[in-house]
C-alpha cells in the first residue's frame, strides 16, 4: 500500500496525479485543494480512466483524508499579480505554505513532504522550519527538472540518448543555479574525453549558449502556454517513485543543508540519494572553484532571501538541529 496526498490541484497538482495514475506507483492518490469542487472535478475524470491504468484509489478530500500518505506533495501556490513584487508573491506562497501545513500537521505522520511549489527552495526551509520534522524528511523538487533540462540540450548536442548522459545543476531553482560542468559524463566517459573524439569542436560560447536555453526554457514555456506541467510533473514523479519504492535514486533535490558544500541552514539542491526515508545521503563531490563559488553565491542569495522574509512563518520552531540525513 503506497498513498500520496497532493495539495494544490492547479496545473501542476493535476498534471502530477494523472501522471501517478498512469505510472502505477501509488495505490492511493488524494486530491487536496482550496478549491474543492476542482478538486472533486479531477478525481471523478481520473477515476473514469481507472479502466486503462494500473488500480488506484483516487478521492478528493480534506487535509483528514491525507492521514497515513507514505508522501504529501505541496503544489499549491499563487502566480504573480500584476504590479507584484517577487518578495511579495514569494510571502503569499510562504503563508499559503505555512497554512497548509499547519492543516497538515495532525496527519503527517511518518510521512515525507515534498515541495513542488515556487520559490522551491526558500519553501522548502519554511515548511522544514515549521514542521519541526527532521531534514531528511522534508525536500524540495529543487533543480531536478532543471538537470534533466541539462540532459536533454547536452543530448541534443552530442547527439545522444538523454538516458546515457550524466549532469547536474544545483543551487538554487531560478537564476542563480549552477551547471556542474566538470561532472558531465556521456556514456562513462568525462565530457572532455567525449569532445576529444568529436569533431564538432565545441568551446565556452557553446556551453554558454546550452546554458542559457536550460535557465530560459521555463520563461520560453510559460510564454507560450501560460504555465509549465509535464516536464515538472515527470520529474516530481520520478522522485516519488524513488520514494516509494526505495530506489535509493541519487536526486537533486532541495535539501536542507547543515555544513555540507561550506553551506548551512538552507535549502537548495544537491545531488542526494533519495528513497524510503526521504534523504538518505547527500552526495558530496568534487567541485571546480567556479562551481564551488557558484554554489555559494546561490547560498548566500537564498539565505538572504529567508532573512527577508522576516522571523514570523517559521512559528518560532524548527530552531532544533535536526538530525543528518
Ligand atoms: N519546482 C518546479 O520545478 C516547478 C515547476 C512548475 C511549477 N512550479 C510551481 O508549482 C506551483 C503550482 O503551479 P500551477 O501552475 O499548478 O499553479 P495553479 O495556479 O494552476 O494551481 C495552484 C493551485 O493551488 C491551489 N491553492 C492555493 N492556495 C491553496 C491552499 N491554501 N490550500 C490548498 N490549495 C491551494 C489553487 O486553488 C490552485 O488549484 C507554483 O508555485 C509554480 O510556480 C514549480
Amino acid at each position: 500500500m503506497s498513498k500520496v496526498s497532493i495539495v494544490g490541484v492547479g496545473d501542476v497538482g493535476a498534471t502530477l496525479a494523472f501522471t501517478l495514475q498512469i505510472s502505477g506507483l501509488p495505490t492511493e492518490i488524494v486530491l487536496v485543494d482550496a478549491r474543492r469542487e476542482t478538486a472533486q472535478g479531477h478525481a471523478m475524470d481520473m477515476n473514469h480512466g481507472l479502466f486503462f491504468t494500473p488500480p488506484v484509489k483516487i478521492h478528493a478530500g480534506g487535509f483528514e483524508d491525507g492521514a497515513n500518505a507514505d508522501l504529501w506533495i505541496i503544489t499549491a501556490g499563487s502566480r504573480q499579480r500584476p504590479g507584484e513584487t517577487r518578495l511579495d508573491l514569494t510571502r503569499r506562497n510562504v503563508g499559503i505554505c505555512s497554512d497548509i501545513l499547519r492543516r497538515a500537521e495532525p496527519y503527517l505522520g511518518e510521512a515525507k513532504v515534498l515541495v513542488v511549489s515556487n520559490p522551491v527552495d526558500i519553501l522548502t526551509y519554511t515548511v522544514w522550519r515549521a514542521s519541526g520534522l527532521p531534514r531528511s524528511r522534508v525536500f524540495g523538487s529543487g533543480t531536478v527538472l532543471d538537470s534533466a533540462r541539462f540532459r536533454y540540450e547536452l543530448s541534443r548536442w552530442c547527439e545522444v540518448d538523454p538516458r546515457n548522459v550524466h549532469a547536474y545543476v544545483v543551487g538554487e531553482h531560478g537564476d542563480s543555479e549552477v551547471f556542474l560542468w566538470s561532472r558531465v559524463h556521456i556514456a562513462g566517459n568525462p565530457l572532455e574525453d567525449f569532445c576529444r573524439r568529436c569533431r564538432k569542436g565545441c568551446g565556452s560560447a557553446e556551453k554558454a549558449a546550452l546554458e542559457r536555453r536550460v535557465r530560459e526554457s521555463a520563461y520560453h514555456i510559460i510564454e507560450a502556454k501560460g504555465y509549465t506541467n509535464f516536464g515538472v510533473s515527470l520529474a516530481v514523479s520520478k522522485i516519488v517513485a524513488a520514494v516509494l519504492r526505495d530506489e535509493r535514486s541519487v536526486f537533486t533535490v532541495s535539501a536542507i543543508l547543515d555544513g555540507e558544500f561550506g553551506l548551512d541552514d538552507v535549502s537548495l539542491s544537491v545531488p542526494c540519494v533519495v528513497g524510503r526515508a526521504g534523504i538518505h545521503r547527500i552526495v558530496e563531490t568534487n567541485l571546480s572553484d567556479e562551481e564551488r563559488n557558484g554554489l555559494l553565491d546561490s547560498g548566500g542569495i537564498l539565505r538572504a532571501g529567508i532573512d527577508s522574509l522576516g522571523a514570523s512563518p517559521f512559528d518560532g520552531r524548527g530552531d532544533e538541529r535536526a538530525p543528518s540525513p
